[in-house]
């Protein structure tokens, strides 16, 4: 059995419960639609700490009034099923990347798992628990709520093309974080310009320790968890490879290759430009592949591949130097559905 929590009063209570009990609350925030991925977040959660919440709610403030936001998988009841799974005395399902990521190592707390069966609790809270407000999602030129906006690096790669999701994503998560009151929170590796940005502005120890001014440039309980991808072809999971037809879903894993090509470039001490061209020399040529054949009718359109410093957010054209940790990102659309990726380079 999973407890669902749908209010702020009835989360609250249960916090004040745990917290009384002196026991450690792990946060996996999610819209749902739960797919190896999440569960990756939500396993290695639920090792380290005697309580995990995973929200699911499907956030509208981050989505643009274009954007898919009614179309989004909304699958409560197979989302419960996949948890139960989970736990103890559920059937164990194998999940791929569970574990520690390779750049988040610390060891983990001994597991209280077996003393406390109700371990996991789902808060699933209605768009009117969330934003009470009216009038604070939707155009945020009007906006009367509150919102965090991240200016600067949510402006670039997802946020420029998609302006107005930074803001929704950090404003929601402050609200949950502030709900919650997590000790830890982990996030995927997947949407790495959304996990750095969270860690970087440090909303969960605001949340935490109350103590606005506190400004770790990289708080250690926000965890960046690795990528999960299909064994066979190392597309990234995703919600929205739901929308993929067939066809489609086999051009798509094209995102991972051409990110390949950019890091095996950077093995061969290649500049930024280089890896990105690299990347870009993949799409190109699966575009062509893909126009040559008959019968295959997959549209493919880049949006952008960067490569940029870990620690700046800066893009690097003409570097690297060889101490710096780079990631290389890209989206790329595959008919009417936007894919993102991305590899992390000189982590370890
Ligand atoms: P969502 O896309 O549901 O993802 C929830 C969490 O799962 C995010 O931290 C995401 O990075 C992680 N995730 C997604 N695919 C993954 C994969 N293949 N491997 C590992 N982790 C993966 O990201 C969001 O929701 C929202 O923006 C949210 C943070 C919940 C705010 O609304």
């Amino acid at each position: 059995h999973i407890p669902v929590i749908r209010s702020l009063a009835q989360l609250r209570r249960w916090r004040q419960d745990v917290r009384q009990r002196g026991l450690e609350v792990g946060l996996v925030p999610t819209m749902g639609a739960l797919h190896d991925g999440h569960l990756s977040l939500v396993r290695t959660s639920l090792q380290r700490h005697s309580f995990t919440v995973m929200s699911l709610f499907v956030n509208p403030m981050q989505f643009a009034p274009t954007e898919d936001l009614d179309a989004y998988p909304r699958t409560l009841d197979s989302d419960l099923e996949a948890l139960r799974g989970l736990l103890p005395h559920g059937p164990q399902t194998p999940i791929n990347g569970l574990g520690i990521s390779e750049y988040d190592r610390r060891p983990a707390p001994r597991s209280t798992l077996e003393e406390h069966e109700n371990s996991l609790v789902v808060f699933c809270p209605p768009v009117d628990v969330m934003y009470p407000l009216r009038g604070e999602l939707q155009d945020l030129s009007q906006h009367k709520g509150v919102n965090i906006s991240v200016k600067g690096w949510g402006d670039v790669m997802e946020g420029a093309s998609r302006p107005q999701f930074f803001t929704g994503v950090a404003t929601v998560c402050t609200k949950l974080f502030n709900a919650v009151e997590p000790d830890h929170a982990y996030f995927g590796q997947k949407d790495i310009q959304q996990a750095l940005i969270l860690k970087i502005r440090p909303l969960l120890t605001h949340a935490v320790q109350t103590d606005l001014l506190s400004a770790h440039p990289l708080p250690d309980n926000l965890h960046i968890l690795p990528t999960t991808r299909d064994a066979e072809t190392g597309l990234a999971l995703s919600s929205r490879n739901a929308y993929l037809s067939a066809s489609e879903r086999k051009v798509a894993p094209v995102l991972h290759r051409a990110l390949q090509a950019a890091r095996t470039a950077w093995q061969s001490g290649a500049t930024g430009a280089s890896m990105i061209e690299a990347a870009e020399t993949v799409v190109k040529t699966e575009q062509e592949r893909i126009k040559a054949a008959t019968g295959e009718d997959v549209s493919l359109k880049l949006d952008y591949f960067e490569v940029f410093d870990k620690h700046s957010f800066a893009p690097v054209r003409t570097g690297p130097a060889a101490e710096d940790q780079l990631v290389v990102a890209g989206a790329l659309w595959v008919g009417k559905t936007r894919l993102i990726d991305n590899l992390l380079i000189n982590w370890e």
